[in-house]
């Protein structure tokens, strides 16, 4: 089945959504965001699918962040809410859900793309994929759960180097940080998701269902998800916000 923003398709028991904003290297507007969250949720009720495999079209970017032109103009009210609703039906949403989720991370996953990555419950990259949270680049820092959810994969200090250097990493510094469960060659990407999805599809539906559940209760950062809610909107309508954004729309180097 196609349609403008993603494309699904379900097959062996696995439900595939492909982003397919190839143009705009995947990034997340508020139209995708949305059309993700029905993908997922009826993926959710369709009982003949036990694992989603989510990717993004070409061969470039699995998402190159947030649309960074919908926010462009936001003040700190406007940016929490658009957090908030971003978390509630795409970041928070993925993570709490009954059925994994492998993120097939097909090339750039930045900012909110590494954040939805993140989100999933499992990775697999492909070798050239790029990984980073460069929102301090922009004058912001991550809203979509980046600061606690990276702290909580690879360790506090490994998480302030990237989030606060913005800097990028490779495939295989990701894997052995822990950010991504496996690295294959890109050509090998889809079929590595795949093998890990059969991995899975042959336990237990109730059990993965609990163990999910149970894994994410030693997630002990809901204040931290409302902290990064209140220093993310902060960040709006700042002298840096201004200069960070129109830098990166007039593709030149910010000056701070
Ligand atoms: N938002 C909007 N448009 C984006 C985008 C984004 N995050 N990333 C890429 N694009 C667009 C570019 O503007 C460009 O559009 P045009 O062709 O219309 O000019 C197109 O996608 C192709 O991108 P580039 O020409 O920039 O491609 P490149 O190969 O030169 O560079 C890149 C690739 C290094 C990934 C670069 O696109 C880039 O730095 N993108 C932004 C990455 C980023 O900062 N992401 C974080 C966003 S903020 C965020 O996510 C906030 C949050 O947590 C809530």
């Amino acid at each position: 089945m196609e349609d403008k923003l993603t494309w699904i398709e379900i097959q062996d028991s696995i439900g595939w959504i492909k982003i397919n904003r190839e143009k705009k290297l995947n990034a997340l507007n508020r139209d995708l965001i949305n059309e993700l969250h029905h993908r997922l949720v009826d993926f959710q009720n369709d009982t003949s699918v036990k694992v989603i495999i989510l990717t993004g079209s070409g061969d470039k970017a699995f998402v190159a962040g947030a649309d960074i032109s919908e926010f462009s103009n936001y003040g700190p009210k406007e940016a929490s809410a658009l957090a908030r609703h971003g978390n509630q039906v795409l970041f928070d949403f993925i993570a709490h859900m009954e059925k994994p989720v492998i993120a097939a991370i097909n090339g750039y996953a930045l900012g909110g793309g590494l954040e939805l990555a993140m989100a999933c419950q499992l990775r697999v990259a492909a070798q050239h994929a790029k990984m980073g949270l460069p929102e301090v680049s922009l004058g912001v820092i991550p809203g979509y759960g980046g600061t606690q959810r990276l702290a909580a994969l690879i360790g506090k200090g490994n998480a302030m180097e990237m989030i606060l250097t913005g800097d990028m990493i490779g495939a295989e510094k990701a894997l052995r940080m822990g950010l991504v469960n496996a690295v294959v060659p890109s050509e090998q990407l889809l079929e590595a998701a795949i093998t890990l999805a059969h991995r899975i599809i042959k336990n237990a539906p109730h059990s993965i269902k609990n163990a999910i559940k149970a894994i994410n209760a030693t997630d002990v950062a809901s204040k931290g998800f409302e902290e990064e809610n209140f220093q993310f909107s902060d960040c709006f309508g700042t002298a840096d916000f201004e200069e960070g954004i129109a830098a990166f729309l007039e593709k030149r180097k910010p000056l701070f």
